[in-house]
């Protein structure tokens, strides 16, 4: 039986799947908290379906976490689950408020009552700081949150501090600028690009359309951010730390680098904007300051923007059987 175990929200994702691998390499027992769909999407967890327990459970329901939590026991709690993405929040702005924000205290109110010595991440974001006050973005800078997306992540942030605070939980925010790799949502901007290019240059699509091609991100890889989130909940005791590259490009410089890498230098017949692409409040830019993670974790992005955007690319290329 292994002595530490790990519950992890949101493990069909993007981060959930590279940290459940991550957790199941260093010993720990690991669940995972799955939704109920019509069609199970667990593709991200193949490797190590046989290696991990699947309990029921959906953020909006408080009894489902309450026996997730009992039954798991676990000595960690990471909350990634969340409507994750900021586009659709404009458009449902309640359930990004029920999922993103309340579910969050859901869990942190399953885990006071069931497991409240149990060590709690929660998913923090960059988006939290909204429209940026300065740059880099660190733990001590203002919260300007842009969208019901960054609102509910402000909210669960607060609750969780809060949570610190009054009970003596140990709960921690990861507050993550982006972080990216072969398994993103394919809405998600890069992912969009390393696909549409891909797409173009098998002979699938003619054009890829985006949105607002000048936005800055911090864009990192994501299995060095759930070596962070487990940095996180090692440290002596709960605080909040940025993860991030600390290096910033635009969307339009990620469309060069993903053409480049395909072979194609002059991009831009191939690539049209639409306002449909285009958020009623934008975030501009973010670039974080990765100090204190650096200093107290030991912890530093391993993988460089031009290295991000080819492991993209050539993982879309050989989906279209390109290679
Ligand atoms: P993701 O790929 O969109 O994964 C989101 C996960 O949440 C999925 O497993 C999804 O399950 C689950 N989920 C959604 N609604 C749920 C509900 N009602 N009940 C239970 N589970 C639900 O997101 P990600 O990129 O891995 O990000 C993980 C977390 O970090 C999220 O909280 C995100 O907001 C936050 N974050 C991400 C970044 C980034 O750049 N990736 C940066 C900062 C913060 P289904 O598979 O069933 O949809
Ligand atoms: N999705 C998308 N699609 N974004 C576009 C497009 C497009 O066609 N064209 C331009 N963009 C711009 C967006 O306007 C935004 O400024 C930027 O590209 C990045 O958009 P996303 O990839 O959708 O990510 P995000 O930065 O809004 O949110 C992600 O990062 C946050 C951390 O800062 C998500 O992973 C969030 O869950 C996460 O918290």
């Amino acid at each position: 039986m292994a002595d530490r175990s790990a519950l992890i929200t949101g493990v069909t994702g993007q981060d959930g799947s590279y940290l459940a691998e991550l957790l199941v390499s260093k010993g720990y027992k690991v669940y995972g908290l799955v939704r109920r769909l019509s069609s199970p999407n667990m593709s991200h967890l193949k490797g190590i379906r046989d290696a991990i327990e699947i309990l029921d459970g959906d953020l909006m329901d408080q009894t489902s976490l309450q026996q997730a939590v009992k039954a798991a026991d676990p000595t960690e709690i990471y909350n990634l689950a969340a409507q994750s993405f900021v586009a659709a929040s404009f458009s449902q702005p309640v359930l990004t408020g029920e999922v993103t924000a309340l579910g969050a205290v859901r869990m942190l109110e399953a885990a006071r009552a069931h497991a409240p010595t149990a060590r709690f991440y929660q998913a923090a974001s960059s988006e939290m700081f909204g429209h940026v006050e300065r740059e880099p973005q660190d733990e001590l800078t203002r919260f300007h949150p842009r969208s019901p997306y960054g609102v509910a992540k402000v909210y669960a942030y607060w609750a969780c501090v809060n949570y610190r605070e009054a009970y003596g939980m140990f709960v921690s925010n990861g507050i993550l600028f982006n972080h990216e790799s072969e398994r993103r949502g394919i809405e998600f901007v890069t992912r969009k690009i390393s696909d549409g290019v891909a797409r173009i240059v098998t002979g699938h699509a003619k054009h890829l359309t985006l949105g607002n091609l000048d936005a800055r991100r911090d864009w990192g890889y994501a299995p060095d951010y759930v070596e962070f989130m487990w940095r996180t909940l090692q440290h002596q005791v709960p605080d909040d730390f940025v993860g991030a590259t600390g290096e910033s490009h635009t969307v339009r410089e990620f469309v060069a680098a993903a053409f480049h890498e395909a072979g194609i230098d002059a991009w831009e017949p191939f690539v049209r904007t639409d306002d449909r692409f285009k958020r009623p409040s934008e975030v501009y830019n973010l670039r974080g300051d990765p100090s204190k993670a650096a200093q107290r974790l030991g912890w530093k992005a391993t993988t460089r923007f031009d290295e991000l955007v080819r492991t993209m690319v050539r993982a879309d290329l050989a989906r279209y059987g390109r290679t």
